[in-house]
């Protein structure tokens, strides 16, 4: 690890997410470990009891707490610990959080279990507001803080395998925008980060995760960002330098959003559809 800059010494943080090493919330925590930040770890207890995070919480010196995020009370709760941790407020809060059972069971766009969906939608989009909510009813949020979800672009183009997390993104960044307009007179900043596939529990879980991946890095002319690298970027936006960006959706992915198609690809192509009219 490398030795940081600073740019987030004295601030405290709740990070969401981190499953396991290859987790984005994983390597987020240790970015902002490295450039100062204190804070706790929260996951579904169902999560926490693969034992995996404890290894990232005694690494970090950070608490572990639990908290299924579809709870109110659990939420309040963990906001209580945290307070009672701290001593007061957040600076920052990352949520990393995503699940959907009908992705998990391959289930078609077009055959959805609703109760499913609802679960989908629960666990990934309104969390966050479910999450903003009970942090300023407790008064945990400090002034000047920031949030930041992760999100991926099936919020702006179909993935088809993508099912309905396509729908639960578009939702999030919504929830991203107007929470964050209700905060921004108190100079709290609301963004979510688009980022691109990402090898990881959630992610390699989606059927055709590999043809998603493969596909977005040839298109992007700097290729898939890796997850330390989306975390390095989550650590501009929880310091005072991006003091003004909110209500944004930022896309970090190497480029992929604006590009049309490479120049690898187009060649690929031809000579597959040149083998094909031959054949
Ligand atoms: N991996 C990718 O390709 C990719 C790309 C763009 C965005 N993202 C997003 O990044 C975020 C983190 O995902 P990841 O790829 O690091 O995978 P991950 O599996 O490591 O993280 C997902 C986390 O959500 C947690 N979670 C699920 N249900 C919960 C609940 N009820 N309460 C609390 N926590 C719960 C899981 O325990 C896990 O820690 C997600 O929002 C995901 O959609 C991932």
């Amino acid at each position: 690890m490398s030795e940081g800059y600073g740019l987030l010494k004295g601030k405290k943080g709740i990070i969401f997410g981190a499953l396991d090493e290859r987790s984005i919330a994983w390597r987020i925590a240790l970015a902002c470990k490295r450039e100062g930040a204190e804070f706790v770890l929260s996951n579904a207890p169902v999560a926490l009891r693969l034992g995996a995070l404890d290894a990232l919480g005694e690494e970090t010196g950070a608490p572990i707490i639990g908290c299924d995020v579809t709870k109110d009370d659990e939420i309040e709760e963990l906001m209580n610990k945290t307070k009672e941790h701290f001593g007061g407020g957040v600076d920052f809060v990352l949520h990393a959080i995503g699940m959907s059972p009908n992705v998990r069971k391959k289930k078609n766009y077009t055959d959805l279990n609703y109760k499913w969906m609802q679960k989908t939608l629960d666990i990934s989009a309104i969390s966050l507001h479910r999450v903003l909510q009970h942090a300023e009813e407790k008064g945990i949020l400090n002034d000047g803080g920031s949030v930041v979800a992760l999100s991926y672009i099936g919020a702006q183009r179909v993935f088809s395998k993508y099912s309905d997390m396509n729908d639960a993104k578009a939702l999030l960044e919504s929830i991203a925008r107007n929470y964050g307009s209700r905060l921004a007179e108190r100079g709290i900043r609301v963004n979510t980060v688009s980022q691109a596939p990402t090898k990881t529990s959630a992610g390699t879980g989606i059927k055709g995760f590999d043809g998603m991946y493969t596909f977005a890095d040839m298109i992007a002319p700097m290729g898939n960002p890796s997850a330390d690298e989306c975390a390095d970027y989550c650590v501009t936006l929880f310091s005072d330098l991006t003091r003004k960006v909110t209500m944004q959706n930022l896309y970090h992915d190497g480029g992929f959003v604006t590009s049309g198609i490479s120049e690898e690809m187009i060649n690929d192509l031809a000579e597959l559809y040149s083998q094909k009219e031959e054949a």
